[in-house]
């Protein structure tokens, strides 16, 4: 581990001022943390240091990663893409220690032995490609809640049961959100035959079905065809159908499946086959179970989602708590519009309505273009403590009868300057319009009837924020927008 370098040439041959003392070169390991489900996450780097350079892999429980970043005097940040908002590992070289932070704690690696590393994965082959038959399931876009977008690691049983229950109480059930989906962290390990348990924030799946069931609610679990979830516990590599059974044993109604483990194994071009591994498992399970595939739009699933048994896609990366990440989120959902419909739907992600972050203007229009695009409608908040403006934009029925339109068609947008108009054509022949102010001031909007593809015959229309009807006079209707707002209208 002592090197001490002497003079350091970059690639464009200038001379650099040489480094003296230790450098970060070499292998090492140390534990992040003891997991939910027992196991030890250990962390084993091999780095490279080419004067202020740091080069290597970082390899963890359930990730593989090649890293590049800097060192200055004794600290150093790794980052595995340029798009890393934050260091993927941060350290300091500590005599012979590393001390080092990875996603929030801080641990301490050594100089590694042989045998630190993990053991490589054993690759199994890939089925032939086929078209899955259809669950017949899905037909409108799928709605309910998820823990993730709030909760992430933090969700237990008991939580999920409140929340169970909140969907009752607060409405959300009545107005169509059926579906209560545990995300990431629930595993625990395989027994001796293999079969996944929960951890011990989730003592009995099952017993949770049950009571999920009986609040006449449905429930949702994820899992990856990775060996290790995108938080590191264990997927469904090798065990599909093995998975599928205790899935539909426990009670399962959904399955999302995210790629992030299976990253270790394959490329994106194991995509197809690898989820439709899952789909074929699922169908065999003998139970409905909706299927949603959690592959961040890559390989270009909305050509070949349903053919996988695919309910659902995503069309984006995960979204966050901004205006920012909303709207990049649906800006990425628009190429897919022809591929939505009954039974298969673009996913850009769940709903961050409540979480905090934006004004309640701002959810309006997240609720809005999530309804136009046809999207599945995973609400994300603590439904336990909704404020009313939160409620009132969840369960907006007209908002919501349009999302559900058994036409199942995706709109897109026309842009006019700081205005964005979505156009949803619905099942009765009438259009849902949603204008979208992107500026950061309220400006006023005219729309026209002919741009709606309906002449200049408006019959009625509706505000459906407002609840009341509108007029429009000679094909046209003028409102004012606030910034970051929505105005929406069902025009007939
Ligand atoms: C990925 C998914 C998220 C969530 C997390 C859980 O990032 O895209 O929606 O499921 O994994 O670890």
């Amino acid at each position: 581990m002592m090197l001490f370098s002497s003079i350091v040439f970059f690639a464009s041959g200038w001379l650099v001022s040489p480094v003296l003392g230790q450098t970060v070169s070499g292998k090492w390991v140390g534990t992040q943390r003891v997991m939910d489900n027992g196991e030890t996450n250990r962390v084993f780097l091999d780095l490279q240091q080419t004067g202020t350079e740091v080069t290597g892999t970082v390899t963890t429980i359930g990730h593989i990663y090649e890293v590049k970043g800097t060192i200055t005097g004794s600290h150093f940040e790794l980052f595995s893409s340029p798009k890393d908002a934050k260091p993927r590992v941060a350290g300091d070289l500590a005599g012979n220690e590393l001390h080092l932070t990875r996603a929030d704690d801080h641990f301490i690696a050594i100089p590694a032995k042989p045998g630190d590393e993990y053991p490589p994965f054993l690759h199994i082959n890939q089925p032939a490609l086929h078209d899955v038959p259809s669950n017949g399931l899905a037909n409108s876009p799928p709605m309910g809640w998820n823990s993730w977008n709030l909760f992430q690691g933090r969700i237990d049983d008991k939580t999920v049961r409140e929340v169970a229950d909140a969907m009752v109480t607060s409405g959300m059930r009545d107005a169509g959100y059926v579906y209560v989906n545990i995300d990431d962290t629930w595993q625990g390990v395989r027994d001796a035959q293999g079969n996944l348990r929960s951890n011990k924030k989730f003592p009995d799946m099952k017993a949770l079905a049950d009571y999920i069931h009986s609040k006449g609610l449905k429930i949702g679990i994820y899992s990856s065809p990775g060996p290790r979830t995108c938080a590191e516990y264990p997927g469904s590599y090798g065990h599909e159908e093995q998975d599928a059974k205790t899935f539909a044993a426990w009670g399962v109604d959904y399955l999302k499946y995210d790629w992030c483990g299976a990253r270790m194994i394959y490329t994106h071009d194991a995509l197809q086959a690898v989820y439709q591994k899952m789909g074929d498992a699922l169908l065999k399970s003998g139970r409905p179970i909706v299927y949603s595939l959690c592959e961040y739009g890559s390989g270009n699933v909305e050509l070949w989602g349903a053919n996988v048994g695919g309910n659902l896609w995503r069309t984006t990366g995960d979204i966050s708590d901004t205006w920012t990440s909303m709207i990049a989120n649906i800006e990425k959902q628009v190429p897919t519009a022809p591929y939505a419909g009954p039974g298969h739907w673009n996913d850009p992600d769940m709903l961050e309505i409540g979480n905090g972050h934006m004004t309640d203007e701002e959810y309006k229009t997240h609720m809005s273009l999530w309804a136009l695009t046809a999207a599945p409608l995973l609400a994300g908040n603590d439904i336990r403590s909704m404020t009313p403006a939160i409620r009132d934009i969840l369960m907006n029925r007209e908002v919501l009868s349009v999302d559900q339109d058994p036409l199942g068609k995706q709109a897109s947008p026309v842009k006019n300057g700081d205005l964005e108009i979505w156009v949803k054509p619905l099942a009765d022949h009438s259009v849902a319009v949603g204008v979208v102010n992107m500026g950061d001031a309220e400006t006023s909007a005219i729309v026209k009837a002919s741009d709606l593809g309906l002449g200049t015959k408006v019959k009625s229309a509706r505000d459906l924020w407002r609840h009341s009807s509108v007029v429009f006079r000679d094909g046209l209707y003028t409102a004012n927008i606030p910034a970051h707002g929505v105005l929406m209208l069902r025009v007939n």
